[in-house]
């Protein structure tokens, strides 16, 4: 950790855990006798998806992608570039997006409807947090864990210039 920034506590980890396992069951509940693709998006949702798939009790897969809004630090640039795609074809998969956060709605807003036209048989979004205040571009969210206020927020695969990501708890810097 580095000294120079304080950071507090904004979401524990016990609660963390608990909303994850609500969530699975009503994501379970949701797509029950399906197969649910999972599509994580690096790095920064890694964290939250292992946990939520963990509590999924429908057949699983998991694939990756990377796409970046964002400069080193706090300020959004609003371009939004793919920097990995997907390994596999989406074409007729109950997809579901899951995300750390959804902040300007940037990135998110460009990615799903690039998605929707790959042709998936269903395709939703699942955030592990929502910070709505920040909103520019409107996203149809399916599943949220929790909504943020408007705070640098760190933890959980969330960052601060690549830092603080293996934080196990949901973090807010301090000025
Ligand atoms: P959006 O395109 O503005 O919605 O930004 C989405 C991305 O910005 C997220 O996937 C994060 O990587 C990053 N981001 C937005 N807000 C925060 C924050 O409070 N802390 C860390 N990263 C953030
Ligand atoms: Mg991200």
């Amino acid at each position: 950790m580095d000294t120079k920034d304080k950071i507090s506590v904004l979401i524990s980890e016990e609660e963390l855990d608990k909303r994850i396992r609500e969530l699975g069951e009503e994501i379970s509940r949701e797509y029950e006798g399906k197969e649910l693709h999972l599509i994580s998006i690096l790095k920064g949702g890694v964290f939250f998806t292992c946990e939520l798939a963990k509590r999924i009790n429908v057949p699983v897969s998991i694939d990756f992608m990377s796409v970046s809004s964002y400069g080193s630090g706090k300020i959004t640039s609003g371009v939004v570039k793919i920097i990995k795609d997907l390994d596999e074809d989406i074409e007729g998969k109950d997809v579901m997006v899951v995300e750390d956060i959804i902040d300007t709605g940037t990135t998110l807003s460009y990615l799903m409807e690039m998605l929707r036209q790959r042709k998936p048989a269903s395709l939703s979004l699942c955030t592990m947090l929502d910070k709505p205040e920040r909103r520019l571009h409107e996203v149809k969210v399916d599943h949220v864990a929790f909504t943020v206020p408007d705070k640098f927020i760190v933890g959980y695969g969330l960052d601060y210039d690549q830092k603080y990501r293996n934080l196990p708890y949901i973090g807010v810097i301090e000025n």
